[in-house]
């Protein structure tokens, strides 16, 4: 379809929950912007749902009804563009295909599917010559997909890391600024309409993975396997940690991160860089941007060798915010836009060069629980300087009734030594329960 035509886009929703809700809302809310912009109506058409006797927090348009038979969708050709809103892999899959087939555009949210299965529906869609766009399921209001994909193409990324989960920052905030507990701040995450439908991916820190691999393909042009991933999330993070480490300067955040690692033989040769990358909690200081994005509110950081260090901040979850991007991506159908997915030529991207999660480097927070009894913290610390790994600081606390609190914060060691060490004091009896240890973001 040439710009600027007349004729109205139409979509065809699937999904009425906290985003698509959002979508209608907006749709109606913005209509005279989206006309100016789109130079043509976009009109809701039809809205997919699980059960339509729900009641709605938003009233749908006149003539637009709810249906539960996705072909409503997928099979109407007065539909020019399918917006996936439903979540989930296997049915989200099925709808996308399958409006592909019917020669339907896609826009999506759902950042499980695309880091899953992002790369057959990438070539499917360019295939079929259709538009697949995705804004909203990267950080929420943020634009960073776009940013990555189109303003900073022509930089050559080294390092970016952020907070990608808008739940779990919230719960963290939540817990170091008000002391709740962590399943009451999950809890209201939920009901604010921020977690995900199984509220496991957030805290677990898989949504936060999804993401940082969507982020990977967009910043490397690589095809970076989820299996291959490292991810921890924050579930059963103390408030002990988080008291400790802002005694310390740090706040806990859950921090998704990849970067460059020159190979031994890395010239200006693209293929001979690693990646190091993964999910994680980690100490970050109080004085970093990172520390001080609070509640729902998501961040990334990139760092690129001609723009060097820019920061992203904004609502990474929420109806609003992410129906924004969602409707930004509509209006780039409506004006018939198409980069390529991933903004790089082609489809077929080359797996990614993985650097092992042992081998990654880092300076460390460790919190140890053991008896107050002579000897014990020179035995702990002879584990350490078996495996190499220096101190920066260490304190001791006072007894929290199931023995004390010894913190170390480390100098940079790798993963692998950190572990061999506290296995070393595990089984030399010196511990009363497995260490707690987190990476601390830009040295102790
Ligand atoms: P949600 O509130 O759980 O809503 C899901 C909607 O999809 C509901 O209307 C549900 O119908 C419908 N649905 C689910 N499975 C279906 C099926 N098999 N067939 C037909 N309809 C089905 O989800 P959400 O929070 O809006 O999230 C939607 C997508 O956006 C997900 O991919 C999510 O990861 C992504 N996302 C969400 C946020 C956020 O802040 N919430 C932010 C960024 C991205 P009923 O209403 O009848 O149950
Ligand atoms: N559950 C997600 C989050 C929604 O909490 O960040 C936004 O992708």
């Amino acid at each position: 379809m040439s710009k600027g035509s007349e004729k109205p886009l139409r979509i065809g929703l699937a999904g009425f929950g906290t985003v698509g809700g959002g979508l209608v809302r907006l749709l109606r809310e913005n209509a005279d912007v989206i006309r100016r912009r789109a130079g043509r109506d976009v009109v809701l058409t039809r809205v997919l749902v699980r059960n339509p006797a729900k009641a709605r927090d938003t009233a749908l348009p006149d003539g637009v009804a709810l249906t539960t038979d996705y072909r409503e969708l997928t099979d109407d050709p007065q539909i020019d563009v399918l917006v996936e809103l439903i979540g989930g892999i296997d049915h989200a899959r099925a709808l996308i295909d399958r409006a592909l087939d019917q020669g339907k555009h896609v826009v999506t949210a759902n950042k499980a599917l695309l880091a899953e299965e992002g790369p057959d529906l990438f070539r499917k869609a360019e295939r079929k010559k259709r538009i697949l766009r995705y804004e909203a399921s990267v950080a929420g209001a943020i634009p960073i997909v776009e940013a990555l994909r189109q303003s900073l193409a022509g930089n050559r990324v080294h390092d970016l890391m952020g907070i990608l989960n808008g739940t779990s920052n919230y719960i963290l905030s939540e817990m170091t600024s008000n002391n709740m507990d962590f399943d009451v701040a999950l809890k209201q995450a939920q009901t604010l309409g921020y977690a995900e439908a199984d509220p496991t991916l957030d805290i677990d820190g898989h949504d936060a993975a999804h993401k940082l691999i969507l982020l990977i393909r967009l910043a490397y042009g690589v095809h970076y396997p989820y299996t291959a991933l490292s991810v921890r999330g924050i579930r059963g993070l103390s408030g002990l940690d988080i008291r400790l480490a802002r005694e310390f300067g740090y706040r806990i955040k859950l921090i998704g991160q990849v970067r460059e690692v020159p190979s031994p033989q890395a010239g200006e040769d693209d293929s001979q860089v690693r990646l190091e990358a993964g999910v994680f909690p980690a100490l970050v200081h109080h004085t970093y941007l990172l520390a001080r994005v609070g509640g729902v509110y998501n961040a990334v950081r990139v760092e690129a060798n001609a723009a060097g260090a820019l920061f992203f901040h904004g609502r990474g979850a929420g109806d609003l915010p992410t129906a924004g991007a969602v409707l930004a991506d509509v209006l780039a159908v409506a004006r018939d836009e198409r980069p390529n997915n991933t903004g790089f030529a082609g489809s077929d991207l080359p797996r990614a060069s993985i650097v092992p999660p042992q081998e990654w480097r880092s300076c460390y927070y460790v919190r140890v629980m053991v008896q107050d009894a002579p000897g014990v913290l020179r035995d702990i610390s002879g584990c350490m300087a078996a495996e190499g790994i220096s101190m920066a600081q260490v304190i001791q606390k006072s007894d929290e009734g199931h023995g004390v609190p010894l913190v170390f914060m480390t100098h940079e060691t790798t993963a692998q030594a950190m572990s061999d060490a506290l296995q070393c004091a595990l089984d030399a009896g010196l511990l009363k329960e497995p260490a707690v240890y987190f990476r601390v973001l830009g040295g102790a």
